[in-house]
């Protein structure tokens, strides 16, 4: 069973970075998904009604800043659902919204009746789980995703990937919403950008904490590529020789 591996390896063809690369990625799509948890509830139970409710709550609490948890069934531990959704920092309201409805619907098709589950998509990541969560770095929930085209010198751009990211990494505490992206030229017409964001319930220093074990996963994840991602339940980063977001472009 895929739920008691604690770090999924996955490749995925990323769109190779021509012309209109990025565009092509939309947000109905979905990236990757864990179901996270053994156990399963049945219908017409208190837990599926919870987890109805936590769902609901975070379709319309994430929307406004991007981000937002919800609990539901504080009275009864043993039904209690905790959800979490998290847009990426330059989502707008509306499309976040809509990515948080998708995937809520999405996570049940995939997970039917599991406890805890996760499912990511470019503009929105969704949690739940029968375990509180809150506060602390997922490191259970986590993919790679990497572009297969390699770099013509390793050594150097290894290195400059883990600059960007550590640069990037170092101003997120400092951030409203622990989202940060950057670029840096690494030769002459040719740029690497950057991207880090974090959940919003993790403790101070918590964000930064958590993009180092993610860069610390580069050489597994992405060595010699010229796109990655590692991306887990409480942070992520992504790199690329392209526009991340319409701010880079
Ligand atoms: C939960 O459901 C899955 C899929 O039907 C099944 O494989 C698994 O054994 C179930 N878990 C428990 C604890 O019954």
């Amino acid at each position: 069973m895929k739920q008691s591996t604690p770090t999924i390896f996955l490749g995925l063809f990323l769109v190779l970075p021509l012309a209109f690369g990025d565009d092509i990625v939309t947000d109905s799509a979905f990236l990757f998904h864990i179901c996270s948890s053994f156990d399963n509830y049945t219908a017409h139970t208190p837990y599926a009604s919870n987890l109805n409710q936590a769902l609901d709550q975070l379709a319309s609490n994430a929307p406004p800043s991007g981000f937002g948890l919800s609990s539901v069934g504080k009275d009864n531990l043993q039904n209690q659902v905790n959800g979490l959704a998290l847009c990426r920092g330059d989502v707008s309201s509306a499309d976040c919204k809509n990515c948080v409805a998708t995937a809520s619907q999405e996570i049940r098709e995939r997970c039917p009746y599991g406890k805890g589950a996760a499912i990511w998509y470019d503009f929105c990541v969704l949690k739940y789980s029968n375990t509180k969560f809150f506060g602390k770095i997922d490191n259970r929930n986590k993919f790679y995703m990497w572009n297969l085209e390699e770099s013509d010198d390793p050594a150097a751009f290894n290195e400059q990937v883990k600059r960007l990211l550590t640069s990037l990494s170092e101003k997120v505490e400092a951030t409203r919403n622990l989202y940060v992206i950057g670029d840096v030229e690494i030769k002459a017409s040719e740029k690497l950008y950057g991207l880090v964001q974090c959940t919003r319930d993790l403790p101070s220093g918590g964000c930064k904490k958590c993009l180092e074990i993610a860069i610390g996963e580069l050489p597994s994840c992405c060595d010699a590529k010229i796109g990655g991602r590692v991306v887990g339940g409480s942070c992520n980063f992504r790199y690329e020789l392209y526009p991340i977001v319409d701010a880079q472009k």
